[in-house]
This record gives structure tokens, C-alpha cells and sequence, in this order.
């Protein structure tokens, strides 16, 4: 994984749960290839961004229903009001995806700082609450069971291939 100062995954993000640190690993690391693109300040660059911008709502999604999932199965007590942060975050990005898309004027790299900073607000915060709900209640094992039947499926992995090179 590529070290990025824009942004870097910490152990203490880990909710402890192996299968969501993943996912949420490969949320920063994507996040930082977007950000490393966005500047480069070049047509393929440019080109990147167009196609990794899709990447990360996709995966981005892919993530959510598998946390969805997971806190549904742990019968996690906030699991409506973490759904409701989820929904509220896709639609922003889809807004401005959206515009981006309609040629409007959304500056790259700003754009990518708020994708930043909502998904390490978030893994810091609020998914350590399902973390510790998993933890005090010793449901590890109902936590793994999610990913058993998921995981031939799992969309995403690190297939980007940013290089940077144009
Ligand atoms: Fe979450």
C-alpha cells in the first residue's frame, strides 16, 4: 500500500472486526489514489479521477450493505441511525458526482477532502461504536459469520492501478 500524508490508515481505526478493517483500508487506499490523481495536474490524471470516482461509490456501497448487514445480524441498537449517516453520505457524493459529471464546477482535490474527512470521522467514531457493541457482548463469531457467505462475492479488492504516469 502507497503512503500517503493526504491519508494514511492507523491501528487504532480498527473495529476489530478483520473483514470490515479491510474493507475500510481499501476505502483509504483508494481515497489517497484519488487524491494523488486529482493533482497530478494531467490529462490521465484527469481520466483517472472520471473512472475512480465510480470505484469508490461502487465500493463505497459495497461496504455500507456489508455493515448494514453486519449490525442487523449483531442486532446492533443504532443501526437506523448508522444506516441514516450512510444514506445521507451517498447521496452528498452522488450530488456531486453528478454535478461533475454535468460539467458543472466541482474543484477535484476539495471534493476528495471531504470524501476524507467523512470516511475517517466516521471510521473513528462511529463504526468503533459497533466495534466495542461486538467486543462487550462478545458476538465475534455472529460478526464473522456475515462474511462467510459474502466473501465469494465481494466486489472490489485492490484492482486499482493508479500509477500516476501519463
Ligand atoms: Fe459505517
Amino acid at each position: 500500500m502507497k503512503e500517503s500524508t493526504f491519508i494514511t490508515w492507523k491501528d487504532t481505526y480498527s473495529v476489530g472486526i478483520p473483514q470490515i478493517d479491510e474493507q475500510h483500508q481499501e476505502l483509504v487506499y483508494l481515497t489517497a489514489n484519488l487524491y494523488t490523481a486529482c493533482m497530478q495536474g494531467t490529462e490521465s490524471g484527469r481520466l483517472y479521477f472520471k473512472q475512480a470516482i465510480h470505484k469508490i461509490v461502487q465500493y463505497v456501497s459495497f461496504h455500507f450493505s456489508a455493515e448494514e448487514k453486519l449490525m442487523e445480524r449483531i442486532e446492533f441498537p443504532e443501526f437506523a441511525e448508522h444506516k441514516k449517516q450512510h444514506e445521507s453520505f451517498v447521496k452528498k457524493v452522488l450530488e456531486e458526482v453528478k454535478k461533475f459529471e454535468g460539467g458543472k464546477a466541482i474543484v477535484p482535490p476539495i471534493f476528495v477532502r471531504f470524501l476524507r474527512d467523512w470516511i475517517l470521522t466516521h471510521i473513528a467514531e462511529e463504526d468503533q461504536k459497533y466495534g466495542d457493541y461486538v467486543r462487550y457482548f462478545k458476538k465475534e463469531s455472529v460478526a464473522a459469520e456475515v462474511f462467510i457467505s459474502s466473501e465469494s462475492a465481494q466486489a472490489g479488492g485492490t484492482g486499482s492501478s493508479f500509477t500516476g504516469s501519463s
